[in-house]
């Protein structure tokens, strides 16, 4: 696995070390190079210059989770008669583009990976995917089993038309559950109330929260 497309260096190379196993900081050329699949994980913004960046991506899989955001992520700029992964689609037709990983926050991929690991594994939580391609989408599926979700076929690409609009309700509950665990973690800290959680993850310039705590908050199919 080759983490690519950061502007910093150091940032990929610590994912790779978290990764463990063969994972490894790369180039975006070199992400590519060997890759069963990529996962495209940029803001809408940035899908040109990756694209560019990118060369040839003839007979490659793509995942994309990418939402066609505006620049201040408050509205889709494709919608209803197209979709993100429709767009990108036509942009990259030597290429298969699935779509999958956009309806959950990335606060509970570690969670439901964790919980994969268990004995007793509770019922996995329901992972929706779509796309053209057969082959594609086994790729994309099996990567959904991995990380620990059980993969559900939604149908063709053009389902992402009603996918990502939902996936931007979700994203807006987690802004709402970090903004509320944001304030609540504030104001405990002024009272003195709580030591800081453990496992934090960055939530803004001067609050650190658990992912755990705003995983809690989210909704799982
Ligand atoms: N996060 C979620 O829960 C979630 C859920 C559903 C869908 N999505 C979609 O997933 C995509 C990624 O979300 P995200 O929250 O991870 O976005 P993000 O914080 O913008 O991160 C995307 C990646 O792009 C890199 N990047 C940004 N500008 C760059 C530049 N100029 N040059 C090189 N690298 C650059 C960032 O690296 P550095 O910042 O380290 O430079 C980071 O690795 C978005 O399209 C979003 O709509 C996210």
């Amino acid at each position: 696995m080759v983490f690519s497309y950061s502007r910093s260096q150091r940032k990929l190379m610590r994912l790779a070390r978290e990764a463990q196993g063969h994972a490894r900081a790369g180039t975006l050329r070199e992400a590519i190079l060997d890759a069963d699949a990529l996962l495209l994980a940029v803001h809408w913004s940035r899908v040109n210059a990756v694209l560019k960046q990118a060369g040839d991506l003839s007979g490659k899989v793509i995942v994309t989770c990418s939402l066609p955001m505006n620049a201040n992520n408050t509205a889709l700029v494709v919608a209803h008669t197209s979709s993100g992964a429709e767009t990108l689609a036509m942009r990259v037709r030597q290429a298969h583009v699935v779509s999958a990983f956009s309806t959950v926050p990335s606060e509970v991929l570690f969670d439901v990976f964790r919980r994969k690991s268990k004995r007793r594994t509770p019922r996995r939580p329901s992972l929706l995917y779509c796309g053209d391609d057969r082959n594609a989408k086994k790729v994309a599926a099996r990567l959904i089993r991995d990380v620990g979700f059980r993969p559900v076929d939604a149908g063709p690409l053009r389902v992402t038309r009603y996918l990502e609009p939902f996936s931007l309700a979700v994203d807006n509950s987690r802004t709402r559950a970090t903004k509320d665990l944001r304030s609540r973690t504030a104001s405990n800290v002024s009272g003195k109330l709580r030591r800081p959680p453990a496992s934090p993850v960055r939530a803004g310039r001067s609050t650190r929260i658990s992912r755990s705590s705003v995983s809690d908050r989210l909704p799982l199919l």
